[in-house]
């Protein structure tokens, strides 16, 4: 099937998704991955803003929650997951996200709200498909020997950093979209509104 129904790849990758994580650099540990959040189907129907309770959400861990009918990862990076944006600034093709879709407040280098919490939408920029996680470094990562940890599109294989920064001279155009949230409080994100801002 393709890949140019987004929101069905997203729905059909979710369902498959599984989270692994480690330390960059360090001990890779597989851990559980945490439920999604699935809204109602009031909320969904009406494209609702979605709550996520962030409070288990360990470093290294990722969740997916749904918004309109797209995976949106919360991925709780680590210090050793956020130094290595520092590494891959020369290596994506847009560091700044200027030319990408992100609220204002998440236009930095960490492309988030707090820089330990990193929300996206997971849906490849190119034709929808929804990268996997590949949060392991160097070879074993299976990516490449000096992998930074991000994560990686199966379809026409696309690379994105932590950040979900696209790499250079990959099919996909932009950056991960970073959507519209704010925090209701240190344990609870609210996702697809932002009126209190940042
Ligand atoms: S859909 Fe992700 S690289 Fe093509």
């Amino acid at each position: 099937m393709s890949c140019d129904e987004k929101v069905d790849c997203g729905r059909r990758n979710l369902i498959v998704a599984t989270a692994a994580a480690g330390g960059v650099g360090g001990l890779a540990v597989a851990v559980p991955f945490i439920a999604s959040m699935a809204p109602s189907e009031r909320a969904k129907s009406a494209g609702a803003p979605v709550e996520a309770d962030i409070s288990k959400l360990e470093p290294g861990q990722m969740m997916i929650v749904e918004w309109r009918g797209k995976p949106v990862w919360i991925l709780r990076r680590t210090p050793e997951m956020l130094a290595s944006l520092k590494k891959t600034d020369d290596l994506v093709s847009d560091p700044h996200s200027e030319k990408t879709m992100q609220p204002d407040y998440c236009k930095n280098e960490d492309r988030s709200i707090k820089p330990e919490y990193f929300v996206v939408v997971g849906i490849c920029t190119h034709l929808g498909c929804s990268p996997s996680e590949k949060f392991k470094t160097g070879a074993e990562s299976g990516v490449t020997a000096d992998w930074a940890g991000g994560f990686l599109c199966p379809c026409h294989g696309s690379t994105f950093d932590l950040a979900g920064r696209v790499y250079k001279n990959k099919p996909a155009p932009d950056n991960l979209v970073v959507p519209p949230y704010m925090y209701l409080s240190d344990s609870k994100i609210l996702i697809g509104e932002d009126k209190k801002g940042a």
